[in-house]
C-alpha cells in the first residue's frame, strides 16, 4: 500500500459545480451552526460523492483549523469508522473554518468556511 504525501501539495477546489467526481469525492464537507458563543461544525468526507472506505484506500484524519491553528483532529481506520465527525468550538463570527483531510492514496484536500 504507497501512502500519499502528508507534507503537500495540498488540494483546493474552489467551484466544485465545476468538479469532477475525483474532487468532489475527496473535497471535506463542513457545516457550522452557530448557537450563541458556540459553532457545531460537522466534516464529512463523501458528502458530495461517495469516497472508498477499504484498507487499500481510505481517509486516514481529518483536522479541523481555526484560522491557522489546529484545534481538532480525528483519525479512521478503513472499514470500520466513517470520516463524518463534528465537535464543538467557541470561536468568533467571521472566523475561518478549515478541514483538511488525507487520502492514504490522493493526498491532502482542504475546504472553508466561516463561523
Ligand atoms: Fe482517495
Amino acid at each position: 500500500m504507497s501512502d500519499a504525501p502528508i507534507l503537500g501539495p495540498m488540494n483546493n477546489v474552489t467551484d466544485l459545480d465545476a468538479a469532477g467526481d475525483f474532487e468532489r469525492k475527496h473535497t471535506p464537507y463542513i457545516s457550522a451552526e452557530r448557537d450563541g458563543d458556540k459553532v457545531r461544525v460537522a466534516i464529512k468526507v463523501g458528502h458530495y460523492v461517495s469516497h472508498p472506505n477499504q484498507p487499500d484506500h481510505y481517509i486516514q484524519w481529518i483536522m479541523l483549523y481555526v484560522d491557522d491553528a489546529p484545534i481538532a483532529r480525528f483519525d479512521f481506520v478503513p472499514v470500520a469508522s466513517d470520516p463524518d465527525v463534528c465537535v464543538t468550538v467557541e470561536v468568533d463570527p467571521g472566523t475561518t473554518l478549515r478541514a483538511v483531510e488525507h487520502c492514504n492514496l490522493h493526498g491532502l484536500w482542504a475546504a472553508e468556511v466561516e463561523a
